[in-house]
C-alpha cells in the first residue's frame, strides 16, 4: 500500500496526504502586504490540484521584516481578511492550509522600508544593508510581534504555523555563529543563539493551540556554521517545547555554493527524525511519485514538501495518485479529462 496517499494526523487536525506545497514567496502582495488577486488564483489552484497541505508563503511579522517590498504582511489587523479568504477558498476545495512566519532579519533587500535589523551589524553581501544589532528591547518586540501575528493566523482560519527559522532569515541568524556575534543572553554557545527562536516558540504556543511547524537550515554547509548534529540537538529542544514537525531545508545563511542534486535534503530529514524523534518534513528536488513514496517508505521524513515541481504542475498529485494506484482523488468535474 503507498504511504503518499495516507492522512497524517497532527493534534487532532487531518491532513488527507503526504503532499505539502512548500512555502514559496510570491512577491506579488501590494505595497502594504495585503493579498492580491494573484494569490486568490494561484493557492486555491494547488487544492484543486490535490495537494493535502498548502503552505502560505513567508508572511512579514513586521513591516521592515519583509523579504521583499511586495512580500505578505502580517504584521496588522488589516491583513486578516484578505488571508482569510485564500484560507476559505483552499478548504472549500479540499487541502489543510497552513501560513509561514517570517521576519528577514539582515535579509531585507534594499527597497524594504524601515531599519532592517540583525543580531549583529554584519551585512549578508555588498546588495544588502548593513543591520542595526537589536537591543534587548527590539528582541522583546520581535517575539511579540510573532505571536501577534499568531493570533491573527488564528483569526484567519488557518490549520497550521510554520515559523521560518531557515535560509538565513532573522532567527537563522541568531541560530548560527556566522552571523550571531552577540555577548549578550541572545548570542555565544548554542544554548543562548537558541534563546530567540525558543521565547518565540513560546510565545507563539501561548496563543496558538494547533500543529505548529518551524523550518530549519538544517546545514548550513560553511565549516564554521551549525551542521546537522547541532541540529538534531536544536530538533530535540523544539520537541519539548511542543512543536509538531520540523521542515529539514538547508543553506542560504552566508552566501556560500550548494551542489544541489535530486532529494539532496533529505538525508537532514532523516538524521532528525530518527536522531530526535520528532516528525519530519522532507524537501528540495522532489519531483516523481516514486522519490516521494520511496522517502515515506524509508521512514525519512512523515511529509513531503513540494516547491518548484507545484509551480510547474498544481495538478501533480493528481497525476501521483494515478500512478501510485491510490483510491481516487481526481476532482469529479475533472474526471472526464483522466
Ligand atoms: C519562487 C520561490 C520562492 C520561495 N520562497 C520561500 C519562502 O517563502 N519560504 C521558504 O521557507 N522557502 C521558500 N522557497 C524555498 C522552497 O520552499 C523550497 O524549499 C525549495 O524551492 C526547494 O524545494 P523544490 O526543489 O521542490 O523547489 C522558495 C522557493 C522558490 C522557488
Amino acid at each position: 500500500m503507498n504511504r503518499l496517499f495516507q492522512p497524517l494526523q497532527v493534534k487532532g487536525m487531518q491532513i488527507k496526504n503526504r503532499i505539502v506545497m512548500s512555502p514559496m514567496c510570491q512577491y506579488s502582495a501590494d505595497q502594504d502586504g495585503r493579498v492580491t488577486d494573484w494569490h486568490r488564483v494561484h493557492y486555491p489552484a494547488r487544492a484543486v490540484g490535490g495537494v493535502g497541505l498548502v503552505i502560505v508563503e513567508a508572511t512579514a511579522v513586521q513591516a521592515n521584516g519583509r523579504i521583499s517590498s511586495r512580500d505578505l504582511g502580517i504584521w496588522h489587523d488589516d491583513h486578516i481578511a484578505g488571508l482569510a479568504e485564500i484560507v476559505r477558498l483552499v478548504k472549500a476545495n479540499g487541502a489543510a492550509i497552513g501560513i509561514q512566519l517570517a521576519h528577514a532579519g539582515r535579509k531585507a533587500e534594499k527597497d524594504v522600508p524601515g531599519v532592517h535589523e540583525a543580531p549583529s551589524a554584519i551585512p549578508f553581501s555588498d546588495a544588502y544593508e548593513t543591520p542595526t544589532a537589536l537591543d534587548l528591547q527590539g528582541i522583546a518586540e520581535v517575539v511579540s510581534n510573532f505571536q501577534q501575528a499568531a493570533v491573527r493566523a488564528g483569526k484567519a482560519g488557518f490549520d497550521v504555523i510554520e515559523i521560518h527559522a531557515a535560509h538565513g532569515y532573522l532567527i537563522n541568524q541568531f541560530l548560527s555563529p556566522l552571523t550571531n556575534r552577540r555577548e549578550d543572553e541572545y548570542g555565544g554557545d548554542p544554548d543562548k543563539r537558541f534563546r530567540l527562536l525558543k521565547e518565540i516558540v513560546l510565545a507563539v504556543k501561548e496563543v496558538w493551540q494547533g500543529p505548529l511547524f518551524v523550518r530549519v537550515s538544517a546545514e548550513e554547509y560553511h565549516p564554521d556554521g551549525n551542521h546537522i548534529e547541532q541540529y538534531v540537538d536544536y530538533a530535540k529542544r523544539l520537541k519539548e517545547l511542543g512543536v509538531d514537525l520540523i521542515d529539514a531545508s538547508s543553506g542560504a545563511v552566508v552566501p556560500y555554493r550548494i551542489d544541489a542534486y535530486p532529494g539532496y535534503q533529505v538525508p537532514l530529514a532523516e538524521k532528525i527524525r530518527q536522531g530526535a524523534g520528532i516528525a519530519t518534513g522532507a524537501v528540495g528536488l522532489i519531483t516523481t511519485a516514486a522519490q516521494a513514496e520511496e522517502i515515506l517508505q524509508k521512514d525519512q521524513a512523515d511529509l513531503i514538501f513540494l516547491g518548484r515541481e507545484l509551480l510547474r504542475n498544481p495538478y501533480w498529485p493528481l497525476h501521483a495518485g494515478r500512478e501510485l494506484e491510490a483510491p481516487d482523488n481526481i476532482p469529479q468535474q475533472y474526471l472526464r479529462a483522466f
